[in-house]
């Protein structure tokens, strides 16, 4: 997979440079915030409510034009936080910049596995398997290409035509793992579960392999190593007019059939919304997409009074919203899981709309700001 990729990237997060396209809003311009900034940032859900696949709904371009000036200067700060992925935040800021015409900094994505860079470190140098769809990267290997080092561990894969096929000559991992020549005689010592699994029963398979024997798939039972998931969200808003299963739902089927099967139950963590921790994450670099200019001048630490979430997901971005607590505000919109018409009876937000484009109107009369 790609976790290192996406994890140095990650790293890179405040250096981030200008994007080089062609767009009316440049990076120069997104760093020069008006002194008199707002005192208050927005923290934007992805799918759902900015985009559905790759189709950008609900105005959100016009939504987003909105938090600039007319010279192109932003005037209220924002971040994205998806509890997607799969790519670099760099990446995601770019394909965003282009999918919604306004210049998008790598600094302003924050994504379910975002987390996962703290953990570089301790698992640098050490045989590590990732899971998910995406690009792959260095120093961790794909649960793809693991598991072609293991001759019939996926009984079905003679049936999957669709797949690529990895299997045959291996001269030691095709990416940069120095420290790591044969799989099948190294232990894994932790699993990340970085985006959506593209095949589930060969996921479910090779990880219960892994977690049940200490690392070394075909071994006796031994103790589990570590387990991260980057969310646990049950379904997400695609293109399809219904949810379609989401990380938390192959979570289930994991531990369902490993609880079933092994005698220790299933250890693991989750990261992304609802955690509270995803929503400090967020002020903090709502705090940090805020330039020098407008930053308090006697050194003090500049703090919001309002920061607005809004998402389309009752459970996890207003569940997590409301537990974050106070200065954050949730906004539902009906343009993804949620299709109700008044609020959510378990998880009500302080404030439904249609879409985001209402979402913003309404926090911008509310923060005395013109268009
Ligand atoms: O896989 C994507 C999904 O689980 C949620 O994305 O942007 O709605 O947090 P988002
Ligand atoms: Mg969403």
């Amino acid at each position: 997979m790609k976790l290192v990729q996406i994890l140095r990237k990650a790293t890179e997060f405040r250096k981030s440079a200008s994007i080089s396209h062609n767009h009316i809003f440049s990076s120069r311009r997104i760093h020069s915030l008006a002194p008199q900034s707002a005192s208050f940032g927005i923290a934007f859900d992805i799918d759902g409510v900015i985009l559905r696949g790759n189709i950008p709904i609900g105005g959100s371009s016009r939504a987003l034009r909105r938090l600039y000036d007319d010279s192109g200067n932003l005037r209220v700060p924002y971040v994205f936080l998806t509890n997607g992925g799969g790519v670099p935040e760099s990446k995601r800021a770019s394909e965003l910049t282009k999918l919604l015409d306004v210049n998008i900094l790598a600094s302003q994505v924050i994504q379910g596995h975002s987390p996962f860079k703290q953990l570089v470190q301790r698992f640098e140098n050490e045989l590590v398997v990732a899971v998910g769809k995406g690009e792959p990267a260095l120093n961790v290997l794909s649960v793809e290409e693991y598991a072609s080092y293991f001759e019939n561990i996926d009984p079905l894969a003679q049936y999957k035509n669709w797949t690529r096929k990895l299997t045959g000559n291996h001269n030691g991992p095709s990416r940069e793992m120095a420290t790591i020549n044969d799989p099948c005689s190294q232990r894994v010592k932790a699993v990340f579960i970085v985006s959506d699994s593209v095949d589930w029963s060969r996921d479910v398979q090779v990880l219960c392999d892994i977690l049940s024997t200490g690392g070394l798939p075909g071994r006796e039972i031994a103790s589990q190593p570590p387990l991260y998931f980057a969310n646990d969200d049950l379904s997400y808003q695609g293109l399809f007019p219904t949810e379609r299963l989401g990380m938390g739902a192959f979570r289930i089927a994991l531990e369902s059939i490993f609880n079933r099967i092994y005698p220790n139950v299933l250890k693991y963590a989750s990261y992304g919304k609802p955690n509270p921790s995803a929503f400090r994450t967020a002020e903090n670099v709502l705090m940090q997409v805020v330039p020098h200019g407008s930053h308090p001048e006697d050194g003090r630490q500049r703090t919001f009074k309002t920061l607005y979430m809004i998402g389309d997901n009752p459970s996890v971005d207003i569940r997590g919203a409301r537990e974050a607590g106070s200065p954050w505000f949730s906004i539902l919109t009906r343009t993804g899981v949620f299709k109700g018409e008044k609020n959510h009876a378990n998880h009500p937000a302080d404030l439904v709309v249609d879409n985001v484009e209402q979402a913003v109107d309404y926090i911008l009369r509310k923060e005395g700001i013109s268009s």
